[in-house]
This record gives C-alpha cells, structure tokens and sequence, in this order.
C-alpha cells in the first residue's frame, strides 16, 4: 500500500523537486494533496498529472479552478487531510506555521522544508509534535545531513553540529560594493538552483542564522554547539562531531532531491536512479573558511536572537521577511536588509518574550513587520 503525501507549495522549487522524486518512486508513495498559492496555471497541470483528492490555491482567483479549495484555511485542510501520512512543508515564510502545527498535532510526519517554522515557533513546533505523536523530519540539506549522520545514535553521543554555507554570492566582495548590490546579483546563487526568498537569504547569511535555530530545536543542542563554516563548493553538506571526539560528514553533489526523498523513506533508504552520482575527482578541491562577520551583519543579528531566545527568533525572521520582499521590489537597497533587520529587533519592547503561545509568536511576529516597513520608508 503506498504512502499518502501532501505537498505544500507544490508549485515552488522544493515542491517542484518532491514532485520529480515521485514520479520515480510511485510504488511507494501517492500524491493526495497539493497547495499553491499564486501559480494556478502550475498547479492546475500538476493537478491533471497526479490527480490529488485535494487540490487547495490559497490566492485563487480566475479560470479553471472549480472544486478547489480556496484561502489560507486550503493549508490545514491538506496538512490534516486523512489520507496523508506525510506533509511536505515547502511553503516559503511564516504561513507555513500553522499548517505545520496542525499536521503534528494530527500525528503525521511533517518533511519540512519550511525552516521559518521553526524559527519562529520551535517551542510550539516541538510541543505539537510531541503531543500529537507527529514527526518532524527535516528537508534542508544541512540537517539532513546531519540527521543522515546522527540517525542510530543515542543523542547524548552528539557534542557539536557544524552546518556549511557556501557563502553566497558575495562571498569574496567587499562590503562597499554588496551593499549596492542589485537584485539580479544577489538571486545569482554559485551553487543552488532555489526561490527568490531563501537565495536572498544565502546572499545575506540570514539563512545561516534560521538554519542554526533549526537545528538547535531539530537536534536539541545549545547554540554554543551549533557552528557554521563556509564552504564554497557546497559538496559537505554538514558534519556532526560526537562525544569521543570523531566526526562524521555527508557529502554529496548539491541537490535537494536527495533529503527529499531521505525525509520521505527515513530512516530507511530506498533505490533511486535520479541524482547525480557521487565522484570524488569530479568534486575536485575541498575548502573551508571561518564566517567573516563583519561581512555579514544579518548572521550575526540572528545568532543573537537564536541567544535572547523567546520572540526574539520569531521577530528576527519577521522583520527579514519584509526586508528581503522590499528588497525583491526595489524599494530599499541590499544594505540595508541587515539596518532594517537589526533596528526592527533592537526596537523590541517585549524583547525574549514568551514564546509558548501562539498569541504570543504571532504578535512578535505582526510587531516586527510592522517595525520593519517603518523602519524602511524613512
Ligand atoms: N529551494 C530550495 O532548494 C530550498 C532548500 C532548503 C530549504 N528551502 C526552504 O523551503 C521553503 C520553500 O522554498 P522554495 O525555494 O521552494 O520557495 P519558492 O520557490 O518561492 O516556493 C514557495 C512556495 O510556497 C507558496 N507560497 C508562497 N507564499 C505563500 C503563502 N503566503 N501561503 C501559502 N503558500 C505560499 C508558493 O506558491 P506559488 O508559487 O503558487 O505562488 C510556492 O509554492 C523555504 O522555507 C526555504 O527556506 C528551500
């Protein structure tokens, strides 16, 4: 009997890749439900392919959609939907949170892609998993390398992660010329094909940052144990170094279709034809470079909030949401990404708050864009 899966945000870059690991796995899993939000005309041709009980397009609007589910309400409906054993999250932003508490809450397994997530509501993400018997397996290539690494042993083994970043495409500029960076330079990404939001995120390191909070609440660690080292050929995708001093790597060509499908199969592995076989000699050169701060300011305003903890996380990934779209929209330099971050966060008047309800989260959430935009249009 094959598995049930739900993909959120089917028409994206993650979604699009969940979409190609199934073709070749049909066997083992179905596609019973698929959520877009502005692409309709994507999501109508996955919908004549796959043939999903549950088609939801969040902005529907326009021909061709009758019997779709319609509105934010079309994520919880296919999160939860009973045929769906495991939800991929590759929604981009917050308005994956409440489809991913639902689903653990439902007691499915919740491949997530979506690490705003858990950067803005760990606490709440891990509770939900816990009390609804849910599972979060992650899709983000570090941590599942990680996972790949750690998978078998007891968590007390664990002593440190590091998770690579290649550095984006700034990486040798100096800061004068990344702060007028423009649009099409920061979307052109030396080593992964992905969505506008995460590629300014990897051009700012801000991605980094999410990724640390993620894997603190994935893998129970304190910050103190979460590191990061560049690694331009992206090729180790992430290490973790256990008790006795031995460390473990997973490498690998960049694609993302591999923890896909490892986020699907775990912890088992199954036979798949569709990436690129590994080759030493092909991979050539391995270097590795400590984050040059100074480089990159947002990094280091979201190590900080992953520190304060609370809501500081939750507004930290908020006032990025807003920068990196006014950005994507011209209407404020790259540089100031970092300013509007950092004022939006420093500006906090219930800063660390409590972040165990979700009234809580997502008004730190609202505060912060709100800070943002004004932060911005002076
Ligand atoms: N791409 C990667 O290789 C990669 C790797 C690791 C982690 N991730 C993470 O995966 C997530 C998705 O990234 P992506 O690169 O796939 O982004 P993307 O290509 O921009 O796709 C985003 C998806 O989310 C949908 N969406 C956008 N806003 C939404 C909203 N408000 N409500 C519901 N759905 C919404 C989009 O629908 P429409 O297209 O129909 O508008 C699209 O299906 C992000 O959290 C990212 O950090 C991505």
């Amino acid at each position: 009997m094959s598995v049930g899966v739900a993909i959120l945000g089917s028409t994206g870059s993650i979604g699009r890749s969940t979409l190609q690991v199934l073709a070749r796995q049909r066997e083992r899993f179905r596609v019973v439900a698929l959520t877009g939000h502005s692409n309709a005309d994507l999501l109508a041709e996955q919908e004549r392919e796959w043939r999903p009980a549950f088609v939801g397009l969040v902005n529907g609007n326009g021909k061709g959609e009758a019997g779709r589910r319609k509105g934010t309400s079309c994520l919880v409906e296919a999160a939860t939907h009973p045929d769906v054993k495991i939800v991929v999250n590759g929604i981009v932003g917050a308005a994956g949170l409440e489809a991913t508490l639902a689903a653990l809450r439902a007691g499915k397994r919740v491949a997530l892609a979506n690490k705003e997530t858990l950067v803005m509501a760990g606490e709440l993400v891990t509770a939900a998993a816990r009390e609804g018997g849910g599972e979060i397996v992650p899709v983000d290539s570090e941590h599942s390398a990680v996972l790949q690494c750690v998978a078998g042993r007891r968590p007390t083994e664990l002593a440190r992660l590091i998770l690579t970043a290649s550095g984006g495409p700034f990486r040798t500029w100096g800061p004068e010329r990344v702060s007028r960076a423009t649009v099409a330079e920061a979307l052109k990404h030396p080593t992964w094909t992905m969505g506008k939001k995460i590629t300014v995120d990897s051009a700012t390191l801000v991605n980094k940052a999410l990724e640390v909070i993620e894997a603190h609440f994935l893998f129970a660690l304190d910050y103190d144990h979460v590191d990061v080292v560049i690694h331009p050929q992206s090729i180790v995708h992430g290490f973790a170094e256990f008790v006795d001093g031995s460390v473990l790597a997973q490498m690998g060509f960049p694609t993302m279709e591999l923890p896909i499908l490892y986020a699907l199969t775990y912890p088992d592995r199954v036979p798949d034809q569709g990436v690129r076989r590994f080759d030493p000699v092909a991979a050539g050169s391995l270097t590795f470079e400590a984050v040059q701060v100074d480089r990159f300011p947002a990094y280091v305003i979201g190590r900080e909030a992953a520190r304060v903890g609370g809501t500081a996380p939750a507004r930290f990934n908020a006032a990025n949401e807003v920068a990196v779209q006014l950005f994507l929209e011209e209407k404020i330099h790259f540089g100031r990404i970092a300013e509007v971050i950092e004022r939006a966060v420093a500006e906090d008047t219930h800063s660390g708050g409590d972040a165990n309800s979700l009234e809580d989260v997502l008004r730190a959430d609202a505060d912060a864009r709100r800070l943002a935009l004004e932060v911005a249009c002076c």
